[in-house]
C-alpha cells in the first residue's frame, strides 16, 4: 500500500500561527516544493531478545522478564494489563543493551508479552531473541514522510509565511505514531521566525509492519525538507542559502511555532556561525570552484543544515510522567544511584554518578549505580526523547540535594558544600546508625514551570532546546556517482557537556546514523514485507564511510538542567541528512527531493540536468 494514497489515518494534527493566508497574498515570492524520505533500520548492536520466567508461586505469583530493553516500566505495564494483574506482580531487569535507538522503546514489551505467555503456558522460563532476519522483519522502523512545503518571502529574502504539510506512513499498527507526528510538527519550521504558519500532519495506515521511534522521533525527516526546502528557495530567488539562513533564524526570545519565546533562541545563530569559521566555508568554497573546473570526473560541494531538538517529552508529557529518582546512602560514605534510566552505551551511568559526585563534592568512585531492576528502582521513566541526562539527570541531582541537606543538618554544617570523604564516611555511617532512612528521593517538579495547551498546541512545546549547525563535504565521482563524505563539521549547543568525550560520542554517532539514512539505507517493502532484512542487502555505513567529525560543543546552560545541560541524544540525528543532501546538490548542480540519495537516483539527476542543459 502506497502511503501518498492511503485513505485512512492514525491521527492528524495541525498547528496554526498568525494569519498565513493573508500573509500569502501580500508575498513576492512563493516557492514550493515535496520532499520524501523512507524507512531506516536501527541496527543496534544485538536484536530484541527477552527471557520470561513463569508466575513464581513461592513469591505471591510473581512474573519477571530480563532482557535488551531501554523502559523496563513500559513492559511492566504492557505485563499487568495482559495478565490482568497489578503491577506489583511483574519484575522487569534490563540485561546489558547494545544500543536502542527508539528500536527498543516499545517493541520489548510485545516481545515481553510473547514469551511470558508462554513461559505460563509450559510452566518453564522461556528464552526469545530474535534472529537478525526476524528483527529487521518484524520490528518497528523511521516513518517514511513526504513533507510539502509553501513559502512566502518578502524581497529580501525573509520568511513572511509557511505552510507545511507531513505526511507520515504509520504501517499497520498505531504505535507511536501519534506521538512521533507531534514532535514533527512541532519541529517543521525549524528554528527559524516565522509569524505566520500553517503546518498540518496526518500519519497513514498501510500495509507494512508497524513504524515507530526512532531517534530524532520524526524531526529528521522534516529538518530533511525544511534544509533542502531553503537551499531550494535561495536558489529561486537568488540569495546565497547562507544569507537566507541568517536572515531567518531565530534570535535569543524569539518565538516557536506554537508561540513559545526561547530565551537562548539565539544560540542556533552562534551555532551557523560557529560552524561557518570552523569548516571555512567560504574558502572551501572558492576552492572547490577551481578544483572543479580542474576535475573532469569528480566533483566537490559543501552544504549546510540549522536544527533544533526539544529536550524531553512533549507538551506537558513530563508533568504526568512526574518521574522519581533515588540515591541510598551506604555503609562507608558510599552512594548508590537508583534509576530506571537504562545504559545502552550512551553513558548513562557515569554521567549519574558524576551528576551525585559533584553535587557532593566528593569523587566519582563513592558512587554506585544501579542496573534498572523494576523491583529495587523508582520509576523514573522511559530512557527516550532525550531525557535522560537533562530531565533525569536533574532529578537524580535533586535526590542528592536531598541526601546533602539530611547530613549536613546532622552534622552541624551548611548544605550545599563539598564534603571532604572523611566528614561523609563518619556523617553517614552515623546517619545510619541512628536508623535513619538510607533512601532519598526526588520527583520531578515542572522546574521551568512549563505550559503547553495539548489540545490548541499554543505554549511551552519543551521545557529547552538544543541547537545545532552541520556542514557537510563530499566528493561526487561523474562515472559511478558514488558519494565520498570527505569531512563533517558541526557545532551543537547542548548546554553543558557533563562529560565532554560522551557528549561527542553521542554526537558524532547520531551524525554517522543521519549521514546513513541520508545517502545509503534503503528498505525495500515487497508485498508488505522487508525484502532486504539482512545487513548483506540493507546497506549501512561502515567505519571506512565515515568521515572525520569536527565538533564545536557550544554552551550555554540551561538553568533547569543538572549542571545546564541540555538534551543531546537526538539533535545529532537531525541535521546530517539535509546537509549531505545539500552538499551533493552543490557539487552537481542538480535538485534532490528524496533520501536516500543513492547513487541511482544522483545519476538519474545528474541525467536529467545535463539533458535539459540546464546550469542550476
Ligand atoms: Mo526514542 S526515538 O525517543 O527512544
Amino acid at each position: 500500500l502506497d502511503f501518498e494514497t492511503a485513505t485512512t489515518s492514525f491521527k492528524e494534527l495541525a498547528i496554526h500561527k498568525g494569519t498565513p493566508a493573508e500573509a500569502f497574498r501580500h508575498a513576492d515570492r512563493i516557492v514550493g516544493r515535496t520532499y520524501r524520505s523512507g524507512h531506516q533500520e536501527q541496527a543496534y548492536i544485538e536484536n530484541n531478545g527477552v527471557v520470561a520466567f513463569p508466575p513464581d508461586a513461592a513469591r505471591g505469583g510473581l512474573r519477571e522478564v530480563r532482557g535488551s530493553m531501554q523502559c523496563p516500566f513500559y513492559i511492566v505495564s504492557a505485563l499487568a494489563r495482559l495478565f490482568g494483574e497489578p503491577p506489583e506482580r511483574i519484575r522487569v531487569v534490563q540485561v546489558t543493551t547494545g544500543g536502542g535507538f527508539g528500536g527498543k522503546e516499545e517493541f520489548p514489551s510485545m516481545i515481553s508479552g510473547h514469551a511470558a505467555l508462554l513461559a505460563e503456558a509450559c510452566g518453564r522460563p522461556v528464552r526469545m531473541l530474535y534472529d537478525r532476519a526476524e528483527d529487521m522483519t518484524a520490528t518497528t522502523k523511521r516513518h517514511p514522510s513526504r513533507v510539502t512545503h509553501r513559502t512566502a518571502l518578502d524581497p529580501d529574502g525573509r520568511i513572511l509565511a509557511m505552510e507545511i504539510d507531513v505526511l507520515l506512513d504509520g504501517g499497520a499498527y498505531t504505535t507511536l505514531s501519534p506521538v512521533v507526528l507531534s514532535r514533527a510538527l512541532l519541529h517543521a519550521a525549524g528554528p527559524y521566525r516565522c509569524d505566520h504558519l500553517r503546518i498540518t500532519g496526518r500519519v497513514a495506515k498501510t500495509n507494512t509492519p508497524p513504524n515507530g521511534a526512532f531517534r530524532g522521533f520524526g524531526v529528521p525527516q522534516v529538518a530533511f525538507a525544511l534544509e533542502r526546502h531553503l537551499d531550494h528557495v535561495a536558489g529561486q530567488i537568488g540569495i546565497d542559502p547562507v544569507e537566507l539562513r541568517r536572515r531567518n533564524l531565530l534570535a535569543d526570545g524569539g518565538t516557536t511555532a506554537t508561540g513559545q519565546s526561547v530565551a537562548d533562541a539565539g544560540a542556533s545563530r552562534e551555532a551557523l556561525d560557529a560552524v561557518l569559521a570552523r569548516s571555512q566555508w567560504a574558502a572551501t568554497k572558492q576552492a572547490h570552484r577551481a578544483w572543479n573546473r580542474k576535475n573532469a570526473t569528480k566533483r566537490r560541494g559543501l552544504g549546510l543544515a540549522c536544527y533544533f531538538h526539544g529536550t524531553g517529552f512533549t507538551g506537558s508529557g513530563e508533568i504526568r510522567l512526574a518521574s522519581v529518582a533515588a540515591v541510598e546512602l551506604l555503609k562507608g560514605g558510599y552512594v548508590r544511584v537508583r534509576t530506571s534510566s537504562t545504559e545502552m552505551g550512551q553513558g548513562t551511568r557515569t554521567v549519574f554518578a558524576q551528576i551525585v559526585a559533584e553535587t557532593l563534592g566528593l569523587p566519582c568512585d563513592r558512587v554506585e549505580t544501579f542496573d534498572p531492576d523494576t523491583a529495587l528502582v523508582p520509576d523514573s521513566g522511559p530512557t527516550v526523547a532525550s531525557r535522560t541526562v537533562a530531565i533525569v539527570g536533574r532529578i537524580v541531582a535533586d535526590a542528592a540535594q536531598a541526601l546533602d541537606r539530611a547530613l549536613a543538618a546532622q552534622a552541624g554544617r551548611e548544605s550545599g558544600s563539598p564534603w571532604s570523604v572523611r566528614d561523609f564516611i563518619r556523617a553517614g555511617d552515623a546517619h545510619l546508625a541512628a536508623g535513619g532512612d538510607p533512601f532519598f528521593r526526588a520527583r520531578f517538579a515542572n522546574p521551568s514551570n512549563q505550559r503547553f495547551d495539548d489540545v490548541s498546541y499554543v505554549g511551552e512545546a519543551y521545557a529547552a532546546y538544543a541547537w545545532a549547525a552541520t556542514v557537510v563535504e563530499v566528493e561526487v565521482d561523474l562515472a559511478s556517482f558514488e558519494v565520498a563524505v570527505r569531512r563533517v563539521t558541526s557545532a551543537q549547543e547542548i548546554g553543558r557537556a557533563i562529560h565532554p568525550r560522551f557528549a561527542e560520542g553521542q554526537l558524532e554517532g547520531g551524525i554517522a546514523q543521519a549521514l546513513g539514512w541520508g545517502l545509503f539505507e534503503e528498505v525495500v517493502m515487497r508485498d508488505g514485507r522487508m525484502a532486504n532484512g539482512q545487513f548483506t542487502n540493507y546497506i549501512l555505513p561502515t567505519a571506512i564511510d565515515t568521515p572525520p567529525i569536527d565538533l564545536v560543543l557550544l554552551e550555554r546552560p540551561w538553568e533547569h538542567g543538572p549542571f545546564g545541560a541540555k538534551g543531546i541524544g537526538e539533535l545529532p540525528m537531525d541535521g546530517g541528512a539535509p546537509a549531505a543532501l545539500n552538499a551533493i546538490a552543490d557539487a552537481l548542480a542538480i535538485d534532490l527531493d528524496r533520501i536516500p540519495a543513492s547513487a541511482e537516483r544522483i545519476a538519474k539527476a545528474w541525467g536529467a540536468r545535463s539533458s535539459a542543459g540546464r546550469t542550476t
